[in-house]
């Protein structure tokens, strides 16, 4: 058949907030790890979908390996952008380096898409979709096309809708 077009993905956010299980989920079930561990570094995993093939950079969200992010940011032609929606005092934490990574020289002046993972819905005291999108005034977010998604990545749900819309600016 025809050889899919390749995009290159940045999976970015704070630390625990679930990239490393969003990206195991995205891979065919024989590819998929266990358990999954913190990140150390950064991991660089493969899923396809129907006309795409995805080589994801899975950043570690720590503190101490946060410098690693920009080093990864020309090659990036994406971005999933994982929130623990349930973590209300780290928000302010993730609206940092968000803000920090919007105005980075390598990302700033490009139409890259932002995928958002309002992750963790599945916690009883988790935010809202919209509330998570509010505290992190992705509605100045001009230049470039965004979505935000709820997803419990545990169970998988909310993340084909992800996806879909991910695809969906390249085809
Ligand atoms: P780093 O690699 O350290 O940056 O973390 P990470 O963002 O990759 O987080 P990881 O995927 O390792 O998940 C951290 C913890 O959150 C694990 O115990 C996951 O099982 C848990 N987790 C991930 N997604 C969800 C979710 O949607 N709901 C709940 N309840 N737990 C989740
Ligand atoms: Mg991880």
């Amino acid at each position: 058949g025809l050889k899919k077009k390749e995009v290159n993905v940045l999976c970015l956010g704070l630390d625990n907030s679930g990239k490393t299980t969003i990206i195991n989920q995205l891979k065919p079930s024989n590819a998929q790890a266990q358990d999954v561990v913190p990140t150390i570094g950064f991991s660089i995993e493969k899923f396809k979908t129907s006309s795409l093939s995805f080589t994801v950079f899975d950043m570690s969200g720590q503190g101490r390996y946060r410098n690693l992010w920009e080093h990864y940011y020309k090659e990036g032609q994406a971005i999933i952008f994982v929130i623990d929606s349930g973590d209300k005092l780290r928000m302010v934490v993730a609206k940092e380096e968000l803000d920090t990574l919007l105005n980075h020289p390598d990302i700033k002046h490009r139409r890259i898409p932002i995928l958002f993972f309002a992750n963790k819905m599945d916690l009883r005291d988790a935010l809202s979709a919209v509330k998570v999108s509010q505290l992190l005034c992705l509605e100045n977010i001009k230049d470039k096309p965004w979505h935000i998604c709820a997803s419990d990545a545990v169970k998988g749900e909310g993340l084909q809708e992800g996806v879909d819309w991910l695809q969906g600016k390249y085809t």
